[in-house]
Protein backbone atom coordinates (compact mmCIF):
# COMPACT_ATOMS: atom_id res chain seq x y z
CA UNK A 1 0.00 0.00 0.00
CA UNK A 2 1.43 3.38 -1.08
CA UNK A 3 1.85 6.03 1.35
CA UNK A 4 -1.46 7.85 -0.22
CA UNK A 5 -3.63 4.72 0.39
CA UNK A 6 -2.20 4.29 3.92
CA UNK A 7 -3.55 7.61 4.69
CA UNK A 8 -6.68 6.31 3.03
CA UNK A 9 -6.68 3.15 5.64
CA UNK A 10 -6.22 5.47 8.34
CA UNK A 11 -9.14 7.67 7.52
CA UNK A 12 -11.10 4.03 7.54
CA UNK A 13 -10.22 3.42 11.00
CA UNK A 14 -10.65 6.73 11.77
CA UNK A 15 -14.62 6.65 11.11
CA UNK A 16 -14.79 3.57 12.39
CA UNK A 17 -13.38 5.26 15.96
CA UNK A 18 -16.01 7.76 15.19
CA UNK A 19 -18.89 6.08 15.08
CA UNK A 20 -17.17 4.13 18.49
CA UNK A 21 -17.01 7.53 19.83
CA UNK A 22 -21.11 8.29 19.07
CA UNK A 23 -22.11 4.64 20.25
CA UNK A 24 -19.98 5.56 23.93
CA UNK A 25 -21.98 9.50 23.68
CA UNK A 26 -25.43 7.80 23.09
CA UNK A 27 -24.47 5.37 26.23
CA UNK A 28 -23.63 8.26 28.43
CA UNK A 29 -27.06 9.86 27.15
CA UNK A 30 -28.84 6.86 27.78
CA UNK A 31 -28.01 6.74 31.15
CA UNK A 32 -29.25 9.86 31.81
CA UNK A 33 -32.65 9.02 30.66
CA UNK A 34 -31.93 11.36 27.52
CA UNK A 35 -32.91 8.96 24.95
CA UNK A 36 -33.64 11.33 22.36
CA UNK A 37 -30.15 12.33 22.06
CA UNK A 38 -28.74 8.59 22.56
CA UNK A 39 -31.39 8.01 19.41
CA UNK A 40 -29.31 10.70 17.50
CA UNK A 41 -25.80 9.34 18.68
CA UNK A 42 -26.69 6.48 17.38
CA UNK A 43 -28.08 7.24 14.01
CA UNK A 44 -24.38 9.20 13.75
CA UNK A 45 -22.81 6.28 14.40
CA UNK A 46 -24.69 4.71 11.56
CA UNK A 47 -23.45 7.46 9.59
CA UNK A 48 -20.14 6.92 10.52
CA UNK A 49 -20.00 3.45 9.95
CA UNK A 50 -21.78 3.94 6.05
CA UNK A 51 -18.36 6.78 5.82
CA UNK A 52 -16.38 3.66 6.38
CA UNK A 53 -17.88 1.33 4.37
CA UNK A 54 -17.40 3.97 1.48
CA UNK A 55 -13.47 3.87 2.21
CA UNK A 56 -13.82 0.59 2.56
CA UNK A 57 -15.12 0.20 -1.07
CA UNK A 58 -12.69 2.67 -2.73
CA UNK A 59 -9.79 0.54 -1.07
CA UNK A 60 -10.92 -2.80 -2.42
CA UNK A 61 -11.96 -0.97 -6.21
CA UNK A 62 -8.10 0.65 -6.09
CA UNK A 63 -6.76 -3.02 -5.77
CA UNK A 64 -5.85 -2.87 -2.20
CA UNK A 65 -6.75 -4.60 1.22
CA UNK A 66 -8.93 -2.58 3.92
CA UNK A 67 -6.37 -3.00 7.17
CA UNK A 68 -8.10 -2.65 10.40
CA UNK A 69 -6.13 -1.12 13.01
CA UNK A 70 -7.04 -1.59 17.01
CA UNK A 71 -9.95 1.46 17.91
CA UNK A 72 -8.66 3.21 21.51
CA UNK A 73 -11.46 2.81 23.93
CA UNK A 74 -13.53 5.73 23.99
CA UNK A 75 -14.35 8.47 26.96
CA UNK A 76 -16.96 7.37 29.22
CA UNK A 77 -17.80 10.70 30.59
CA UNK A 78 -18.38 13.97 28.22
CA UNK A 79 -19.63 16.55 30.71
CA UNK A 80 -23.10 18.50 30.47
CA UNK A 81 -24.92 17.97 27.64
CA UNK A 82 -23.60 20.90 26.17
CA UNK A 83 -20.13 19.58 26.71
CA UNK A 84 -20.77 16.79 24.79
CA UNK A 85 -21.98 17.77 21.88
CA UNK A 86 -19.03 20.81 21.79
CA UNK A 87 -16.82 17.48 21.95
CA UNK A 88 -18.69 15.63 19.04
CA UNK A 89 -18.60 19.34 17.35
CA UNK A 90 -14.67 19.29 17.70
CA UNK A 91 -14.21 15.54 16.48
CA UNK A 92 -15.95 16.48 13.35
CA UNK A 93 -13.31 19.61 12.70
CA UNK A 94 -10.87 16.49 13.19
CA UNK A 95 -12.51 14.82 10.55
CA UNK A 96 -12.87 17.35 8.04
CA UNK A 97 -8.77 18.49 8.97
CA UNK A 98 -7.83 14.77 7.96
CA UNK A 99 -10.07 14.59 5.50
CA UNK A 100 -8.37 18.11 3.55
CA UNK A 101 -5.08 16.86 4.52
CA UNK A 102 -5.93 13.66 2.32
CA UNK A 103 -7.18 15.93 0.12
CA UNK A 104 -3.91 18.06 -0.42
CA UNK A 105 -1.79 14.75 -0.35
CA UNK A 106 -3.98 13.49 -3.40
CA UNK A 107 -3.09 16.91 -5.12
CA UNK A 108 0.77 16.14 -4.68
CA UNK A 109 0.47 12.85 -6.20
CA UNK A 110 -1.66 13.88 -8.51
CA UNK A 111 -4.37 11.31 -7.85
CA UNK A 112 -7.35 11.89 -9.52
CA UNK A 113 -9.17 9.05 -7.99
CA UNK A 114 -8.92 9.77 -4.67
CA UNK A 115 -9.60 13.32 -5.41
CA UNK A 116 -12.92 12.79 -7.21
CA UNK A 117 -13.97 10.16 -3.86
CA UNK A 118 -13.25 12.60 -1.28
CA UNK A 119 -15.04 15.43 -2.90
CA UNK A 120 -18.35 14.09 -1.19
CA UNK A 121 -16.88 14.19 1.66
CA UNK A 122 -15.61 17.56 1.92
CA UNK A 123 -19.53 18.36 0.96
CA UNK A 124 -20.44 15.92 4.06
CA UNK A 125 -18.28 17.68 6.72
CA UNK A 126 -19.59 20.82 6.02
CA UNK A 127 -23.16 19.44 6.63
CA UNK A 128 -21.93 17.29 9.75
CA UNK A 129 -19.94 20.39 11.27
CA UNK A 130 -23.14 22.66 10.37
CA UNK A 131 -25.48 20.16 12.03
CA UNK A 132 -23.25 19.98 15.71
CA UNK A 133 -22.78 23.84 15.27
CA UNK A 134 -26.63 24.65 15.43
CA UNK A 135 -27.03 21.87 18.35
CA UNK A 136 -24.61 23.44 20.26
CA UNK A 137 -26.01 26.74 20.18
CA UNK A 138 -29.50 25.56 20.60
CA UNK A 139 -28.37 23.89 24.18
CA UNK A 140 -25.78 27.28 25.18
CA UNK A 141 -29.32 28.90 25.10
CA UNK A 142 -31.09 25.97 27.06
CA UNK A 143 -28.41 26.54 29.40
CA UNK A 144 -29.03 22.85 30.67
CA UNK A 145 -32.36 23.97 32.13
CA UNK A 146 -34.62 20.98 32.28
CA UNK A 147 -37.08 22.09 30.39
CA UNK A 148 -35.36 22.87 27.85
CA UNK A 149 -33.61 19.54 27.30
CA UNK A 150 -36.63 17.41 27.61
CA UNK A 151 -38.29 19.41 24.71
CA UNK A 152 -34.77 19.64 22.65
CA UNK A 153 -35.00 15.54 23.78
CA UNK A 154 -37.77 14.62 21.93
CA UNK A 155 -36.68 16.50 19.00
CA UNK A 156 -33.44 14.88 18.56
CA UNK A 157 -35.41 11.44 18.92
CA UNK A 158 -36.76 11.93 16.02
CA UNK A 159 -33.57 12.37 13.76
FE1 LIG B 1 -17.57 10.48 9.09
FE2 LIG B 1 -18.77 12.49 11.01
O1 LIG B 1 -17.51 12.13 9.74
Amino acid sequence: MGNLMEKVNEQFNFELESGYIYLAMAAYCDDKGMEGFAHFLTEQAKEEYEHAEKFYDFITEKGERPEYAAIPKPEADYGTFTELFKTALEHEKEVTRRIKGIYKDAIEEGCLDTQQFLNWFIAEQREEEDNFETIVERLERINESWNGLYIFDRELGRR
